[in-house]
């Protein structure tokens, strides 16, 4: 399993490009189902998930041609309705296959996704509302079972949670079926309008795009697309963080500033030095006060830069309070970071943060996504050497991550064994 060594502290500086976005490309990858006509994706990341999501495309009969980070599909080739375990447990957004196979085939077989390390993750949304479609469901053996007689019905769905894979599964699955399906409660984040516009470049009928009531129109036949995504929301914050963790004056371009307004807006509450461009937010060397923050669905803090903002807040005097909403187990890079030598106390879905204590580096342990993100900001930070192991769980979501960070200055080396 390859490392990441990090010798801190590590002033950055200079621009940093931000990648397309995972969350958006996921979605849109499994979009790519509905259609029988060639549909072209433009700067697809090279990302572990990315690339697992285009194996099952190809494993179900999709023509696959790589040309760089251009992918052209011919989904004409579509021959089979089955995602299989091997897959799917290795990256739950699999799930969002049900939608696209069902609506275009009438049949669809998935495995569950099964739980991961940030929590049980429950896919009861997608699954009840796909039933309202008209939908016969049945779960055995790990996998869902989905078949219509004819086409899925539109429907008035309501999300007991804004849930951001059940607004992606329902939204693709409604695109065939007969009449106007309402999805009331949708999910907001910016990577459902992605997906929104994809599927309408391609002859959907979505409206409401932005709004958490979508009205989706069924139509018969898709044509052709040239789509690329947005950038990276999360990755432009884990590199935002990493800079006023370290005292750096870094440039993160290649993103809708916009997409991160809670963000930034809480970042200069706290004190931030932040210039925002159209594509590109400029961080400058600032002091922080310490805070309260809670993760929320769009527009509120995101979960997934929770423990990317905790890494920071530890280099920030005084006491700051993170508490997750979202998911029930997303604090493992806890202690991890006070292996570091953090000051972090978590009482249920809390965690208190002591911070401005210096940290010194030492052996840790990725154990999902964006913990180890957090764990490479307080590296960066950290006085000394820290050697991150298990960086696969970042391949899934950062690309080329230390040799960005190598371009920004940093003393990071990416060792295999
Ligand atoms: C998406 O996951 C993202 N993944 C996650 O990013 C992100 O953390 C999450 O949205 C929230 O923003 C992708 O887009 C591929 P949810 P998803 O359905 O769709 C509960 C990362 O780091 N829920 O909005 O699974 C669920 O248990 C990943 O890139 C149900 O109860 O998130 C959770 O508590 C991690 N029943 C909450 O909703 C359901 O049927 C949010 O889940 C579905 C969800």
């Amino acid at each position: 399993m390859d490392k990441l060594i990090i010798t801190g502290p590590c002033r950055l500086s200079g621009t940093v490009t931000i990648s397309k976005a995972k969350n958006a490309y996921l979605p849109i990858l499994a979009g790519v189902l509905l259609s029988d006509k060639k549909i072209v994706l433009n700067e697809v990341p090279n990302l572990r998930d990315i690339n697992t999501m285009l194996t099952l495309l190809g494993n179900l009969g999709v023509g696959i041609t790589r040309n760089g980070k251009t992918i052209t599909f011919d989904p004409s080739t579509l021959s089979s309705h089955e995602a299989t375990y091997d897959l799917v447990k290795t990256m739950r957004a699999s799930i969002f296959t049900l939608g696209p196979i069902l609506t275009r085939m009438k049949k669809a077989k998935v495995s569950l996704p099964g739980g991961c390390a940030i929590g049980t993750r429950p896919i009861d949304l997608h699954l009840s509302n796909l039933e309202k479609m008209g939908a016969k469901i049945t779960l055995e053996g790990g996998y869902v079972y989905a078949e219509t007689d004819g086409p899925l019905k539109g429907a008035n769905l309501l999300l007991a949670f804004p849930s951001v894979g059940a607004t992606e599964n329902l939204m693709m699955a409604a695109v065939f079926a007969e009449g106007k399906t309402v999805i009331e409660n949708a999910a907001l984040e910016p990577e459902i309008d992605d997906l929104a516009n994809f599927l309408n470049a391609m002859g959907a009928k979505v409206s409401g795009i932005g709004s958490t009531r979508l009205e989706i129109e069924g139509v018969k036949t898709l044509n052709e697309v040239e789509y690329t995504a947005i950038g990276d929301r999360i990755e432009a914050a884990t590199y935002i963080m990493a800079a006023l963790a370290t005292g750096s004056n870094v440039k993160v371009e290649g993103f809708n500033p916009a997409h991160l307004e809670f963000v930034i807006d809480l970042l200069k509450e706290m004190g931030a030095k932040i210039n925002i461009g159209d594509n590109f937010v400029e961080i400058s060397e600032s002091s922080l006060n310490s805070a309260r923050i809670d993760t929320a669905p769009f527009p509120g803090f995101p979960t997934d830069v929770q423990a990317q903002m905790m890494a920071l807040v530890t280099q920030v005097k005084g006491n700051t309070i993170i508490t997750e909403h979202i998911f029930e187990n997303r604090f493992m890079h806890v202690p991890e970071l006070n292996r570091l030598g953090a000051s972090i106390e978590l009482r249920g879905n809390s965690a208190f943060i002591d911070g401005g204590h210096p940290l010194k580096g030492a052996p840790v342990m990725c154990t999902d996504l964006r913990a180890s993100a957090a764990l490479v900001i307080a590296a960066l930070a950290s006085e000394g050497k820290t050697e991150i192991d298990r960086v696969y769980h970042l391949d899934r979501g950062y690309e080329n991550l230390d040799q960005k960070f190598k371009k920004l200055g940093a003393n990071i080396e990416r060792i295999g064994n």
